[in-house]
């Protein structure tokens, strides 16, 4: 079925129109799937959730893609708070791509019903296995798993910006399950998440090169005689432990034995420049 309030051809709404995709990444799965998505899509800019507040654009949005990580089964807290600014863009069409490692639970529902809250529908969603950056249960994926989920998510990713240049609704029922409100794991994640950064250290390998300062999507992070504080501001993201180049960013106990992951396509220049 074809959106009705977007029923033009592609190319014709391009002309006068224009796409935004917001997206938010600790590890730069999300970010992949953004600059995949904006490629298939052509004249598509990009812009990080921590900017949507003083985003200003004279064209309408057209297209309108919201893209991030499932934290806990839900939405991370900065896109939690980030819905209701979105009506101001007024959007015609909404998508969403949702990266995961395995367990989406039913994200994309919790999605739709804060966009509904707000007025504004979800027109196309998919849900998108990548590798886990979860370091603080897990061990990093092996190289093999990465490749795999990596691959995969090419071939979903393609077939999905069809879906989005034709306007058409996509909302199966496998990555849309019922929703019944959020669970209590996940109220307790985004009540605690600010304050989580208590958990972090530094060990001795740290040589203050304070890129887990300058690559926090919030700024959260200062260096103090050369090493990282942080500042209770934090989305619980895992930039800087994964990202840090010494592997020297710990978090509690659990961490100091297990490797680290980041996506292999995203440069840290990438990270650091928020788009
Ligand atoms: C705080 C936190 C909670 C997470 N919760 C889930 C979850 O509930 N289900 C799941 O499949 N993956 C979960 N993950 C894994 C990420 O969603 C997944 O690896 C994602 O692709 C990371 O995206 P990014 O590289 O754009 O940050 C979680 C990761 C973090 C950091």
């Amino acid at each position: 079925m074809i959106s009705q309030k977007a029923n033009n051809t592609y190319k014709e709404r391009k002309r006068t129109l224009r796409n935004l995709i917001l997206y938010f990444t600790g590890t730069g799965n999300s970010l992949m799937a953004a600059k995949t998505i904006a490629n298939y899509l052509g004249d598509t800019e990009l812009l990080h959730f921590s900017k949507v507040d003083d985003y200003r654009t004279k064209k309408p949005i057209d297209v309108l893609g919201l893209v991030f990580p499932v934290y806990w089964n839900g939405l991370p807290h900065i896109v939690l708070n980030s819905i209701s600014r979105l009506k101001a863009l007024n959007p015609t069409y909404i998508f969403s791509i949702v990266t995961h490692a395995g367990g989406p639970g039913h994200v994309l529902s919790h999605l739709q019903v804060e966009l509904q809250k707000n007025r504004l529908e979800l027109n196309a969603g998919i849900c998108l296995e990548m590798p886990s950056n979860y370091i603080l249960g897990y061990n990093a994926p092996s190289e093999s798993s990465i490749q795999y989920d990596l691959t995969n998510a090419d071939k979903i990713l393609q077939k999905f910006a069809e879906t989005i240049k034709s306007a058409k609704e996509y909302r199966p029922r496998s990555d849309f399950p019922p929703f019944s409100g959020t669970t209590s794991s996940y109220q307790q994640f985004i009540a605690t998440v600010n304050e989580s950064d208590a958990n972090f250290w530094v060990d001795e390998n740290c040589t203050e090169c304070g890129l887990c300062a300058i690559i926090c999507p919030v700024q959260n992070i200062e260096l103090e005689t050369g090493r990282p504080t942080w500042h209770h501001r934090c989305e619980q993201c895992l930039a800087c432990i994964n990202w840090c180049p010494e592997g020297s960013i710990q978090y509690n106990a659990q961490t100091a034995e297990r490797g680290r992951y980041v996506n292999p396509r995203i440069s840290v220049e990438e990270m650091r420049n928020k788009l």
